[in-house]
């Protein structure tokens, strides 16, 4: 089974956890556009009504669009339940999220939500968060070398990261350091120094944050639960 099969598989059983009238954060990547087309699947087919999208990046909130699913922008009001891919899963749950560059949209909206399920194929399964993916940090452009500087402090090895000749820009208009992770840490620690850093606009770790995911491997699709 190829990998694509497998996001697919995950992501139903996520949809198959939303309830009608619920409000839903959409996730953002190549598993969570397997989730939107899921739930708009299922609206077309009369299997859910009354689902409200909250999408965590323009990407999503074009798809969302074109598959049918009513969406509103994020507002204090809880979600239900929101539905993400991730970068890197923890044996706990711990996240490294931001690959696709929508880490702060994909934060801020689903630290409001009532359940956060994580969707992904089986490689995203570490030991350790930073096995195997950087951890994106958004930064603001102003000032940004002198923000790289200040988090080399700490994260030597990482760089800003490009898009083409470009510099990388984010739906918020601002820039990423892809950080390389130390082999040991803290990551409640690490977590606060890199906020504390003057320019950060917020990082990929999101912590104690999901609930469950499902993971798809060849054998089948595993349930975590934190
Ligand atoms: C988007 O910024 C990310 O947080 C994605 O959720 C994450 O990169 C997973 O994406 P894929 O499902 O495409 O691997």
């Amino acid at each position: 089974m190829d990998l694509e099969a497998l996001k697919k598989e995950a992501a139903l059983r996520a949809v198959a956890l939303v309830r009608s009238g619920q409000r839903v954060g959409l996730g953002t990547g190549s598993t969570a556009k397997y989730a939107i087309e899921e739930i708009g699947r299922k609206l077309a087919a009369g299997e859910l009504t009354g689902i409200v999208g909250v999408s965590t990046s323009e990407a999503s909130e074009q798809l969302a669009r074109k598959v049918g699913i009513p969406t509103e922008p994020l507002d204090p009001r809880p979600l239900d339940i929101a539905i993400d891919g991730a970068d890197e899963i923890a044996p706990n749950l711990d996240l490294i999220k931001g690959l696709g560059g929508a880490l702060v949209r994909e934060k801020v909206t689903e630290v409001q939500a009532g359940r956060l399920i994580i969707i992904a194929d089986h490689t995203k399964l570490v030991q350790k968060l930073g096995e195997k993916a950087p951890l994106p940090i958004e930064i603001v452009p102003f000032g940004f070398l002198s923000t790289i500087e200040r988090l080399r402090g700490f994260l030597p090895s990482g760089r800003l990261r490009m898009s083409g000749a470009q510099n990388y820009v984010t739906d918020n208009g601002n820039y990423i350091f892809d950080a390389g992770l130390p082999a040991d840490f803290d990551a409640h620690e690490l977590e606060r120094r890199i906020k504390g850093t003057l320019g950060v606009v917020d990082t990929g770790l999101f912590l104690g944050m999901a609930e469950r995911a499902f993971v798809a491997a060849p054998d089948g699709v595993r349930e975590l639960v934190r």
